[in-house]
C-alpha cells in the first residue's frame, strides 16, 4: 500500500512539475481554477473577515505562498487603503493572477514577487500583517519559514498561518458544511481526499511553532476545519 501511494505521488509530482517531492499538489492551472470557485471564495472571505477589521489604514500586508492571488484580490477591493504584497516561488502561479484582480485601483493593486518563503527578500520589521494560507505545509523549511515570517514583522505586527486541520471531527465538518450551505457528503468526501497530504496534525504544528517562535506562537482552530497559527512581531 505504501509503495502504491509513493508511486502515485512520484508520478503526480513528475506530471505536474511542482517543486518538492513529498506533496500531491495540484498543478498551477488546476489550482487556479479551484481557487476561483465559490467554495474557495467563501473560505478567503472568512479569512478576510478575521483579518480586515483589525488592520489599521495603510498597514503593510504580505501574503506568502499567495498562489493565484485571490485572497489579495478580494482584500484589495475591500481595503484599498492597505499596502498589499504577494509572493510565491512559482512564477506559473503568479502568472495566473487574473486580470480582474490586477484591475483594482492602481494604488490598491498588490505588488507581486517570485520568492521563497525560506528566504524572504525583505528587511526585518516592515510588515504589520503577514498571512500564509494553505502553503506552509509545502515549505521545505517549516521552522526557518516561520522565523522568516516573524523577522519581517514590524513591532506589534502579527503573522497568521492558515492550514487544514488533520483531526477535524464529523461534528466540525457538519458545522463547516452548514455555515457554507454545502451538502455534508460533499464536504466529508472532499475533506477525506485532501487531508492526508494537505492537513497538519496539531502535535506537528505545535512543535514547529515552538521551535520557531517559542512562547510567541499560538495555534487555534478556525472556522471548524482549519488551524490558524499566530506569530507575533518581536
Ligand atoms: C495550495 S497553494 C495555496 C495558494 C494560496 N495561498 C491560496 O490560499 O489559494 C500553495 C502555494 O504555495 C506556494 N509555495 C510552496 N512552497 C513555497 C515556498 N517555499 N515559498 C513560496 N511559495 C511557496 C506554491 O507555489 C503554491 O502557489
Amino acid at each position: 500500500m505504501k509503495y502504491f501511494k509513493e508511486t502515485i505521488k512520484y508520478r503526480w509530482n513528475r506530471l505536474t512539475a511542482m517543486p518538492g517531492d513529498n506533496h500531491l499538489e495540484p498543478p498551477p492551472w488546476l489550482y487556479a481554477r479551484l481557487a476561483r470557485g465559490s467554495l474557495m471564495r467563501q473560505i478567503y472571505r472568512r479569512f478576510i473577515a478575521d483579518l480586515a477589521g483589525s488592520l489599521a489604514p495603510g498597514t503593510r500586508f504580505l501574503d506568502v505562498g499567495a498562489g493565484p492571488g485571490y485572497l489579495l484580490g478580494y482584500l484589495a477591493r475591500d481595503r484599498p487603503d492597505l499596502s498589499l504584497w504577494g509572493l510565491d516561488f512559482s512564477l506559473d502561479m503568479i502568472r495566473r493572477v487574473r486580470p480582474g484582480q490586477k484591475e483594482v485601483a492602481p494604488q490598491a493593486a498588490p505588488r507581486w514577487l517570485v520568492a521563497d518563503a525560506c528566504h524572504l527578500p525583505f528587511p526585518a520589521g516592515v510588515f504589520g500583517q503577514v498571512v500564509a494560507t494553505f502553503s506552509f505545509h509545502i515549505w521545505p523549511c517549516p521552522v526557518a519559514g516561520l522565523q522568516e515570517l516573524r523577522r519581517v514583522l514590524a513591532p506589534g505586527g502579527r503573522a497568521w498561518v492558515y492550514e487544514l486541520r488533520r483531526q477535524a471531527t464529523l461534528r466540525d465538518l457538519r458545522a463547516f458544511a452548514r455555515e457554507l450551505g454545502l451538502p455534508l457528503p460533499f464536504v466529508y468526501l472532499g475533506y477525506q481526499v485532501v487531508r492526508w497530504h494537505h492537513a497538519l496534525p496539531e502535535s506537528e504544528f505545535t512543535d514547529l511553532l515552538r521551535q520557531a517562535a517559542g512562547v510567541r506562537g499560538t495555534l487555534q482552530p478556525a472556522h471548524h476545519i482549519f488551524w490558524r497559527a499566530e506569530l507575533q512581531g518581536v
